[in-house]
């Protein structure tokens, strides 16, 4: 449950940093239960995606409590795939002016419960930086400070996000590519 409970801590301060992004067209490859999509204000086009179909679920129903609120209509405008690496959505929506965020597992934290369905916990940084360096449009990265040697520099500008968790100061890390 990793995955899921930092981005709930995180999100409103990642949200504001994707809105002073100009785009059109939003990109979020491994959405989770879509708490940084829900926090940032909505884009004309938004592309959600997740390898666990049972995480989208869940984030779909969650989201649509309430038929008439916001976030259902928000929800039901929005492309959302499952079952999908997050590298093919990449190469089929990446383009200039597209904002993709990309929140990964944070390799060698095991955060699935359903490990024999879903393989999501298996994604080295080698490859989420390489993909992440490649992209033609804006990029933006979370992932963890330990990390920062491996992911900032050149062209890629980060800063650290601050939260508490149980009442005990983290940082968490955005790294941005435009
Ligand atoms: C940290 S969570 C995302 C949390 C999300 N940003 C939020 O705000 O709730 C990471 C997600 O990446 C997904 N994932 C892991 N490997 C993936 C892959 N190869 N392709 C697509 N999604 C993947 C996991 O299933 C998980 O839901």
């Amino acid at each position: 449950m990793v995955r899921y409970a930092g981005k709930r801590l995180t999100a409103k301060k990642v949200a504001k940093i994707l809105d002073r992004i100009p785009h059109d067209v939003y990109v979020e490859p491994m959405v989770g239960l879509g708490h940084v999509f829900f926090a940032k204000t909505p884009a004309k086009v938004e592309i959600l995606n997740d390898l666990d179909c049972g995480v989208v679920k869940i984030m779909k129903k969650d989201a649509c409590k309430n038929p008439k609120s916001e976030k259902c209509e928000r929800i039901k405008k929005a492309k959302i795939t499952c079952g999908i690496d997050y590298k093919k959505i990449i190469k089929k929506y990446d383009k200039k002016k597209v904002l993709t965020y990309l929140d990964p597992p944070y390799e060698g934290i095991k955060s699935n419960w359903d490990q024999k369905k879903y393989d999501v916990d298996n994604l080295p940084l080698s490859d989420v930086m390489d993909t992440f360096k490649k992209l033609k449009g804006t990029g933006v990265l979370s992932y963890s400070p330990k990390r920062r040697k491996e992911i900032c520099g050149g062209k890629i500008k980060c800063r650290t996000i601050p939260f508490k968790f149980w009442g005990q100061p983290r940082k968490d890390l955005l790294a941005i590519k435009k």
